[in-house]
Formats: C-alpha cells, structure tokens, sequence
C-alpha cells in the first residue's frame, strides 16, 4: 500500500507519501513561521488562507519527489484534528477532494495520533506496549501506548501545555515566535543554579502536569534584576530545568506504575536536546530503552500523519464521502487497529 498524506492542523502545510515495503519515499513543509512571526503568535485566518495557497503545490511537487502518479496511490491520509478548525478544513477538503476525483479512500487521522507513531520511522521503532510522553505546543500527555489505536491517558497538564510554557518564557524574555528553540539556544549560555524557579507538581503524587504558574515565576525574575543578556541566559537556563526536570521525573513515575520498560518522547519539545539528554540518562538507569522520533519529525510535519493513515487505510478504516475537521477530539475515543503479524 502506497499512500499520500496532508497535514495542515497549524501553522505548516506539509505532505508526504509513505509505502509499506519501500518507506517513506517523500515529504515536504512549508513553514508559516514568516507570516506570524510580526503577530507574535499564529492568526487562525492567515493560516488558514496560506493552506489554500500552499497545499496542492506542495501536494503536486511531494509526488512528484516520490515519482508517484496518483493512479499509483492506494489512499489518502489527512490531519482531521484536533487543530485549528479553518486550518483543518483546508486540509480536510482538499484531501477529500483528491480523494474523490482520483477514487482513492480518504482517512482523517488524529494529529496527536500523528506524533505518537512518528518513532514508527525510524530504524528501530518502539515495541508495543509503551509509554508515551507527548510534549506538544498545545499538549502534554503521558499515554499508556498498547497498539495503533489503543491508548490509555495516564495524566495531563491542567493548564499550559510544555511548548506552550517555553513560548510564554521566552515571550517574557523579549525573544522572537516560536520562542521554545530560541529559548533553548539561550539556555546553554545560562550559569547552573543562578536563578531558581518551581517544578509545578513535583512534590504532589501522580502523573498531572502544571505549567501555567511557571510564567509568573519567570516574570518576578525578569522584573526582578536589569536584564541584561546574561541574566537573561540564566532564566533560559533556570525555565529549560524546570520543565525538563518535571518532564522527567513524571515520566519515569508513569514508567514506574506501568511497569513498562519502553518510553517514547514526541512531540515539539521532543526535538530538546537537553530533555533528550537527560530522559535518556534517567531512564537509563531504570533499565528503560528511550525512543524518539528524528528532530525534523517531532515538530508538525505529514509524514507522522502517513504512518497513522496507512495503518488505519490497511485496516480498512476510512471516511466515506465525508470531511472530518475537529477542533476538539479525545484521542482514547480513536477506534483501535488490529495488530498484523
Ligand atoms: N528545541 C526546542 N526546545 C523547546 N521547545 C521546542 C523546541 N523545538 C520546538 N519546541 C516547541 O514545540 C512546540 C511546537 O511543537 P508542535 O509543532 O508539535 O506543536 P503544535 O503542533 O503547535 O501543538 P499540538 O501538536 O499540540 O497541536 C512549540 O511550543 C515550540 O516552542
Ligand atoms: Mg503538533
């Protein structure tokens, strides 16, 4: 099975083709980061309104990058949500449109089914049963992963989601949208221990999250002292130890009371070095095996989109003639796929 996937739930518009036996044979993004970046933040209306203009070139040269005829497809995946509903309805009509004009089944995938399988392309992917840490711009969640399709949430974030507190941070810290990666490179040049901020959570048993009290911390110690550019490397430092440290320690408790022995990071925040280095060194020594997918593959991108379409399409699982675009959609409420030996 050889199929094409659209992603479109943000402020990307991506496509990929993935085969069963060759792999992943193309994928393409455009980034709407540009446009933003003036807005400080993403404007749902121009997001969607670049989608309408970016996504069948992109659809057009990604098959072509895959020297793929559309004759030559078996299906077409897309991003049905959760997202921003103009942004996804973009992606939705113009896949199901595609769909209809070359007779191909269409699938709406869940995005955060999306960042979950994308380890699924790497060269070692995860066994199942896992646990998963799903650190996103828009969510934090730790997964009991059993199979494509099955999974159990462990615990969540109350309020901001990780990304969502690093982009806040560095929002505070006068750095330009998307602030996470920014916030990182200023982080190495922080001095360890100069500034101490909370670890939301840590000292409550459980596997909840609370980032959203973060932000106020970092604002009393921006108001605290000038801020110059190395206390300003300082509070980098003291934000990116704060959150990787309450990431890790809540996902080796979940590890812990699973009892499983395989863990996988995706998600946007997934692509920090230091919570890989970190995660990797703790799990390490409770014998737990870390999985990540490539950096490129932790921030939106279709090829994560494809790996959940083909499963779904191969289990024969598709939509009709109809789109699904949700801005909202509890992933335990996916319908499971069966395991193929
Ligand atoms: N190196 C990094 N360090 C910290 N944060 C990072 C890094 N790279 C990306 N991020 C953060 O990851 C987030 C983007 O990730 P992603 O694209 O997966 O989220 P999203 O698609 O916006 O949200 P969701 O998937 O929940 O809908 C942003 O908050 C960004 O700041
Ligand atoms: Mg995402």
């Amino acid at each position: 099975m050889r199929i094409l996937a659209i992603e479109s739930s943000c402020d990307e518009s991506a496509a990929a083709v993935l085969d069963r036996r060759e792999g992943l044979l193309a994928h393409q993004l455009f980034s709407q980061i540009d446009l933003h970046r003036v807005y400080g933040g993403v404007v749902p209306e121009l997001a969607s309104r670049d989608h309408v203009r970016r996504l069948l070139p992109l659809v057009r040269t990604t098959l072509a990058e895959a020297n793929t005829a559309p004759e030559a497809l078996d299906g077409i995946a897309y991003t049905a949500g959760p997202g921003l509903i103009g942004a996804l309805l973009t992606g939705a009509a113009l896949a199901r449109s595609l769909g209809y004009a070359w007779k191909k089944p269409t699938v709406g995938v869940h995005h955060l089914e999306g960042h979950l399988l994308a380890p699924l392309l790497e060269a070692e992917p995860p066994p199942f049963p896992h646990v998963a840490l799903l650190v996103s711009g828009g969510h934090t969640l730790l997964v009991e992963v059993q199979g494509i399709g099955r999974y159990t949430l462990l615990g969540e974030t109350r309020d901001d989601a990780a990304g969502e507190a690093f982009d806040k941070a560095a929002k505070l810290l006068g750095l330009p949208y998307p602030g996470g990666p920014e916030l990182a490179r200023l982080a190495s040049g922080g001095r360890v221990g100069a500034v101490h901020l909370p670890r939301p959570m840590l000292d409550r048993a459980g596997l909840e999250f609370s980032f959203s009290g973060l932000k106020t911390a970092v604002l009393h110690a921006v108001s605290e002292k000038p801020l110059t550019d190395a206390r300003k490397a300082d509070i980098a430092h003291a934000v990116q130890d704060a959150i990787v440290d309450t990431l890790v320690v809540k996902a080796l408790r979940a590890l812990e009371d699973t009892g499983l022995d395989a863990l996988v990071v995706s998600g946007g925040v997934g692509a920090n070095l230091k919570l890989r280095e970190r995660m990797v060194a703790a799990a390490g020594k409770q014998g737990v095996r870390v999985y990540y997918p490539r950096v490129e593959f932790c921030t939106d991108n279709a090829a994560m989109i494809a790996v959940a379409g083909l499963a779904r399409l191969e289990a024969g699982q598709h939509d009709g003639l109809g789109i699904q675009a949700r801005a909202r959609w509890p992933l335990a409420s996916l319908p499971a796929v069966p395991a193929v030996s």
